[in-house]
């Protein structure tokens, strides 16, 4: 599954080369996200193509977890308009991995991402236990299943909630902070795999940080946000 995940040609924000016209799969219409006086978002402009690769940046108050679960349907806009074509579910599914996580902590790491398992995703619950052995595998957790989520470290939790998230298969994965509490190889290594299923999978990926060392690695998309504005949409380089 992750054979190519060494070769550096193949990973860390090489959107996936295409010939064929993107597909746009969010598009956002000057919208605005208010809660009470807060203006989390303002007039936001902006379109997500299917297999693209975005981070989103931004102080902390910024509004990226508002976004995050404004593109992913979670909230609507107060004003303005976020469509999703494809929302479908047959069509397109989002994977959400939240910045509070949300695992059951009193249940092992295992039993965690056995939640996971959808009969009609996998050919066989065979499938099934091999993706997940490979996933705990590359992200080196594999020798820690059975401990409890409530006795895990914060990283070893972060692990566990994307796993948790890609053996559902998303079409989109909408990632709050993953990274926030992994050292900088673990973060790199969490996007190699991230990448592996941008590029053969063809999944859309959304991700919100803080991690500076990570974008500057990347050569795709940023949308850096201010004050609920998205006041920078291109590439890394130029920022
Ligand atoms: N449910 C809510 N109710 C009230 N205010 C909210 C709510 N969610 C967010 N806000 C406010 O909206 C603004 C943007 O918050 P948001 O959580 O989107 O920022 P963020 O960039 O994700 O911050 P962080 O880096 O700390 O996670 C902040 O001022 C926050 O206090
Ligand atoms: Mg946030």
């Amino acid at each position: 599954m992750f054979q190519n995940l060494n070769n550096q040609n193949n990973i860390l924000g090489s959107n996936r080369a295409s010939s064929l016209p993107p597909v746009n799969i969010i598009t956002v219409q000057d919208a605005s996200v208010k809660f009470d006086q807060v203006h989390a978002l303002r007039n936001v402009e902006l379109t997500i193509a299917k297999g693209e690769v975005v981070f989103v940046t931004g102080a902390s108050g910024a509004g990226k977890t508002t976004l995050l679960r404004m593109l992913a349907g979670d909230i609507t806009p107060t004003s303005g308009r976020c469509q999703h074509p494809f929302k479908r579910v047959e069509d397109f599914f989002v994977g959400r991995v939240f910045q509070d996580l949300r695992l059951m902590s009193e249940l092992t790491c295992e039993a965690n991402l056995n939640i996971a398992y959808d009969p009609e995703l996998y050919d066989s619950r065979k499938a099934f236990e091999k993706d997940k052995a490979e996933l705990c595998r590359v992200l080196g957790v594999s020798d820690r299943m059975s401990l409890k989520v409530k006795d895990a470290n914060g990283g070893l939790q972060q692990k566990i909630a994307i796993i948790r998230t890609l053996l559902t298969k998303p079409d989109v994965l909408v990632a709050d902070e993953p990274t926030s509490a992994l050292d900088s190889e673990n973060g790199k290594r969490l996007f190699e795999v991230l990448s592996y299923y941008n590029m053969k999978r063809g999944m859309t990926i959304i991700w919100a940080t803080h991690d500076k060392e990570l974008v500057k690695r990347f050569s795709g998309r940023i949308l850096h946000l201010d004050g609920g504005r998205v006041v920078y949409s291109g590439h890394a380089c130029f920022i």
